[in-house]
């Protein structure tokens, strides 16, 4: 929790027309100023405009930094290079959630909730018979989390802190794990895994997914460890797109899965969760049509072409995007570990290279992200694409729960931006008009 007063670091001075007003300046750990304008339209009557939200602070979180200039990120004062050398996913997400990484004994607690919370409900069966084949895989999670809660009731709460959190956070955690295979499944036309309370949670996932009748799935301990990494960068990363939706759902008192649930559909975007997605469709369209490399990027150039680069810019990382270096070196790892040959890594590699010396990216400033390499990642595991944004979700699970808890401990007021309005100005109902 924060103490606004001993954030304070000056003050700047707006002046409308006559008027001056001082305005706190706000100084975060990591030395990021910003103006507080909480108190503007009490003392002036009038709102900032900033669509996008690129000029604003949502809110003042302990939880993740990032220095976009400089490629960096952090959970909890922690770099992601270390976090991704040293950790799995659940002590990641035991980090972010509770703010410290765990002790022996709370690693082994927080896993035994983890997996006594892993099953799903046996009438939630019948959910899953109910969607046709071909259903969206997000819309089957986010539908899904919200049934969750209809048949645990002790879900339909809002607690932030003990044993009530902590179980509402665990059953997340796992179910939705659960959730994701069970819709592969049913997408496939496959009888439903149920968890293996012997496996580690990425093993788990992959024998939910893969296993067969009489042939168990056995994990590659390189594909265990790229799938780790692939949740591990995808943990948190404040206050983006699926995680402020998270934040301004729950900002109404309504319940942690329903919050989440609205995650999922905010982080479906091609722009946002959706990009892994797109990246793998657009190398498959260019090793398809074997079209020069030069024409999809004039085509991304072009201002009166709605074709953009999938994978490449990011809202604040300017100059390179940490994780998707961390994850560049693991694929190649992995491709030379299980002798894999893949021609879309071949013409993301060399996409890349051109994209790179390319003014028109140079000057934007656009490099590869998160999900440039991610889809060719989740591909050599064997994940088929749809599922990628699925993904996704369950890696983001811990930022959301994290953000939802802070902003329910920090006691925010419901979310609720104001606007311009520049619609036509009042006139007459044409009464006459609707009489005839
Ligand atoms: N290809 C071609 N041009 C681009 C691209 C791209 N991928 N991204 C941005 N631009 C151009 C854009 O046209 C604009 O040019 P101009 O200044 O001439 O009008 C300029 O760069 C700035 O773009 P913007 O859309 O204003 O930037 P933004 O910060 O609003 O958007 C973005 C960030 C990630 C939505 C955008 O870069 C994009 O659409 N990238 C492709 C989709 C993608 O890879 N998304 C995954 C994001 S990372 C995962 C996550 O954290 O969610």
């Amino acid at each position: 929790m924060y103490d606004r007063e001993k954030m304070k670091e000056g003050k700047a001075t707006l002046e409308i027309g006559k008027k001056k007003i001082k305005l706190d300046i706000l100084k975060g750990t990591e030395g990021e100023l910003g103006i507080d304008i909480s108190q503007l339209r009490a003392k002036t009557k009038l709102i900032t405009v900033d669509e996008g939200y690129c000029n604003t602070g949502s809110c003042i979180s302990d939880i993740t930094f990032i220095n976009g200039e400089k490629g960096i990120l952090r959970h909890r004062g922690y770099g992601i290079e270390a976090l991704a050398e040293n950790c799995r996913f659940v002590e990641v997400a035991y980090l972010i959630i509770y703010g410290e990484l765990p002790t022996p004994k709370q690693a082994q607690n927080f896993s035994l909730l983890l997996e006594k919370h892993s099953d799903l409900h046996s009438s939630l069966i019948n959910h899953f018979e109910g969607f046709p084949p071909d259903a969206p895989p997000m819309a089957i999670m986010s539908a899904m989390l919200n049934a969750t809660m209809c048949l645990h009731k002790e879900l339909l709460n809002t607690s932030s802190k003990g044993k009530v959190f902590d179980n509402t956070a665990a059953h997340l955690i796992s179910k939705v794990r659960t959730i994701a295979a069970w819709a592969y499944r049913k997408a496939n036309g496959l009888t439903f895994n149920h968890p293996n309370p012997f496996l580690k949670y990425c093993e788990n996932f992959l024998h939910m997914m893969f296993s067969m009748p009489y042939n168990e799935y056995v994990v590659h301990p390189d594909v265990e460890k790229a799938l780790n990494l692939f949740l591990i960068l995808h943990a948190d990363h404040e206050q983006n797109c699926s995680t402020s939706s998270v934040r301004l759902v729950g900002s109404s008192h309504t319940y942690l899965f329903s919050s989440v649930s609205a995650g999922v559909c905010a982080l479906w975007g091609p722009l946002h969760g959706g990009a892994n997605t797109a990246v793998i469709k657009m190398l498959t369209d260019i090793h398809k049509t074997g079209k020069k490399l030069s024409h999809y990027i004039e085509m991304a150039k072009d201002k009166d072409n709605d074709y953009r680069l999938m994978g490449f810019g990011h809202r604040v990382y300017k100059n390179f995007d940490p994780r998707a270096r961390i994850l560049k070196k693991q694929v190649d790892k992995m491709f030379e570990s299980l002798q894999i040959d893949d021609p879309l890594l071949e013409i993301a590699k060399k996409l890349e290279e051109i994209a790179l010396t390319d003014d028109y990216f140079i000057e934007r400033k656009l490099y590869p992200n998160i999900d440039f390499y991610s889809g060719i990642l989740l591909r050599t595991i064997g994940i088929p694409k749809e599922m990628y944004p699925v993904l996704f979700s369950i890696g983001r699970m811990p930022g959301w729960i994290s953000n939802w808890r802070e902003m329910l401990m920090q006691k925010h007021p419901i979310g609720r931006p104001r606007q311009i309005y520049n619609g036509p100005a009042p006139r007459d109902f044409p009464i006459d008009k609707m009489n005839k």
